[in-house]
């Protein structure tokens, strides 16, 4: 689970008549070397990395938590809402906390529970009815050392089947080294691992046992392993001219100038008549809406919007059954934009999610979706998830716009196009050491602007993104046209800024803010298209992309910009793939 982003980690063994737990603050190798002088053997075990939430990152705060006789337990990823009420009720009887956290008030629970019900799946059954909130759950306990209980309720949880092992896991990655048959729990659902087997139960409906299909997990283990490059994060930007092809793979069909998607056809009366689309994710995945914004309203002249997956419950917006929530997300487990969808359902919308991991709550919550298919995405910045979110969403556009009235040529112009997409990304990979030697040059800067108008401003917004997130330099995402109504009095020698340019219809007047910024001294890096040699006359430095049509030009943009951060995050000597203080999956609101 190491990818995901943390802060602290911990691991608790059952051996015999006891329960062995290591901790420690920081990274999983610290706890590796703690582990080595302790006796840990046994059968059974739960492990967790935490990113904080409720107490600072410590040794005292990391997961496993126990109850105050060292009998129970418990790793939990999410957040139990309730637990201050619980813990004030549970101190009065007399337990003892030790942390800061929330998690801890699930071993005491257990505990309390089990002074009355001896039989351990019961009792934890009988303790999870009483937290509100999300959580996926493990408990150990040391009177039933051969037993694992787990359960889940708006964090993932996934039961991995093993030939002589089984696992339970947040994230399919971490059970893929072990075996690639799953089953992919459901809120509500319990599972207890004992001498080889595992029962599914419902712990909401009185223990009601369950049965749930197995499925096989496509990607490969090495999939997720470096394969010889120094970090995740450069492999998968490297990777993106495959994972566009896999992308555009069986859906594109250009004799009739549109896209086929399997997932949708049993919504598509429903998808040719509605009025309205809104486009919800967080973060990057956001920044990718901008572009399916523009290209909804180009391509199928339907009103679109973005908003954040947060805030979408908290407005009045006129979303009805004929209207149209599409959420983004690489992970399918972000809890902000889960309760966009949930929120959705509710007004009465068709949800429709582009997802890349397959069996991922978002994935299985929407009425339908499309998958990304660009296999695991691991470093916390994500790159090739997001060329490809924005390709999926212009499909979706010409799919939409050819259902009403978008004609047969233009499909096919813009799929001819989208088919040059990945050796486009190859010739822009060749530039890396180009990137490289902008990244020693500008390594020492604290600011940066970032900046590009219409499809490019989701270019600009991701580059300062990625750039923030890898290297800790401060970047501002600014519309080009807002420059002149107040960020530019910050420009002088000191303050660089990137350009996104490209011969497009605002091409002009991208070039007038480049002279604005020049005119006040401030060096320009710009990303412009193949042949256009007028910049270098003025910025300071100049990367290219190949020409194509002004639609798709943020998915070219996009890479300069990942190599930009990439390279200064090695410059900086920044922890490039688990960058502080993220996390890859944020599972909590
Ligand atoms: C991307 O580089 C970020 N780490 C982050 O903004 C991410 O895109 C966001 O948290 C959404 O994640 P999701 O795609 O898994 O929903």
């Amino acid at each position: 689970m190491e990818y995901r982003g943390y802060d602290s980690a911990g691991v608790a063994i059952v051996s015999e008549d006891t329960i062995n737990c290591v901790r420690a603050k920081g990274k999983v190798a610290l706890l590796k070397e703690k582990c080595l002088t302790e006796t840990l053997t046994g059968a059974v075990g739960i492990g967790h990395t935490r990113w904080a939430t409720h107490g600072e990152p410590s040794e005292k705060n990391a997961h496993p938590h126990k109850d105050c006789t060292g009998d129970i337990f418990v790793a939990h990823n999410g957040i139990i809402e309730n637990f201050q009420k619980l813990k004030d009720q549970l101190v009065k009887k007399g337990h003892r906390f030790v942390s800061e956290t929330d998690t801890e008030v699930v071993a005491h629970l257990i505990e309390e529970y089990a002074k009355k019900e001896k039989d351990f799946a019961k009792t934890v059954r009988l303790a999870l009815k009483d937290f509100h909130g999300a959580f996926g759950i493990v408990v150990l306990s040391k009177k039933n050392p051969g037993t694992l209980v787990a359960a889940r309720f708006g964090s993932p949880l996934i039961l991995g089947i093993g030939k002589e092992e089984n696992v339970v896991a947040s994230d399919a990655t971490a059970i893929l080294p072990i075996t690639n048959s799953v089953i992919y729990l459901n809120d509500g659902d319990m599972v207890t691992l004992s001498g080889g087997s595992y029962e599914i139960s419902n712990f909401k409906n009185g223990g009601e046992k369950l049965h749930r299909t197995t499925t096989t997990i496509e990607w490969t283990n090495g999939a997720a392993e470096l394969g010889g490059f120094p970090h995740f994060m450069l492999k998968e930007i490297m990777e993106q001219p495959q994972a566009l092809r896999d992308t555009m793979r069986g859906r594109l069909v250009p004799s009739e100038g549109t896209v086929k998607f399997g997932g949708l056809e049993a919504f598509e009366n429903r998808i040719r008549s509605l009025d309205h689309i809104t486009l919800v994710g967080m973060g990057t995945a956001r920044f990718t809406c901008l572009v399916g914004e523009y290209a909804l309203e180009e391509l199928a002249g339907i009103p679109a919007k973005v908003e954040l997956g947060s805030e979408f419950a908290y407005r009045s917006s006129a979303v009805n059954e004929k209207s149209a929530l599409i959420a983004v997300s690489q992970s399918g487990e972000t809890a902000d934009t889960l309760n966009a969808i949930r929120e959705a359902k509710r007004r009465g919308a068709l949800t429709l999610g582009i997802v890349n991991v397959i069996g991922s709550s978002i994935a299985r919550e929407v009425d339908a979706g499309i998958y990304n298919h660009v296999g695991p995405e691991v470093a916390v910045a994500s790159t090739k998830a997001s060329t490809s979110q924005a390709l999926l969403q212009i499909m979706f556009a010409l799919y939409l716009g050819r259902m009403r009235g978008r004609s047969k040529s233009d499909g096919q112009v813009l799929i001819k196009e989208m088919q040059k997409l990945p050796a486009h990304v190859e010739r822009i990979l060749k530039s890396a050491d180009k990137i490289k030697a902008l990244a020693k040059k500008y390594k020492k800067c604290e600011n940066f602007f970032s900046l590009g108008r219409k499809y490019n401003v989701a270019s600009a917004f991701e580059g300062a993104l990625k750039l923030k997130e890898c290297s800790y330099i401060h970047v501002e995402g600014i519309n080009a046209t807002e420059l002149k109504h107040g960020p530019i009095s910050l420009i002088d020698k000191n303050l660089p800024t990137i350009v996104v340019a490209p011969k497009d219809s605002v091409y002009e007047k991208n070039k007038s803010s480049i002279q604005e910024i020049k005119a006040r001294k401030g060096p320009v890096i710009a990303i412009t298209t193949e042949g256009n040699k007028e910049l270098e006359k003025v910025a300071d430095a100049v990367l290219y992309i190949p020409k194509t049509l002004e639609m798709l030009t943020p998915i070219l943009a996009f890479i300069p910009m990942q190599l930009l951060a990439y390279y200064l995050a090695v410059e900086r000597g920044t922890d490039v793939d688990k960058p502080r203080n993220l996390a890859k999956s944020v599972t909590v609101e």
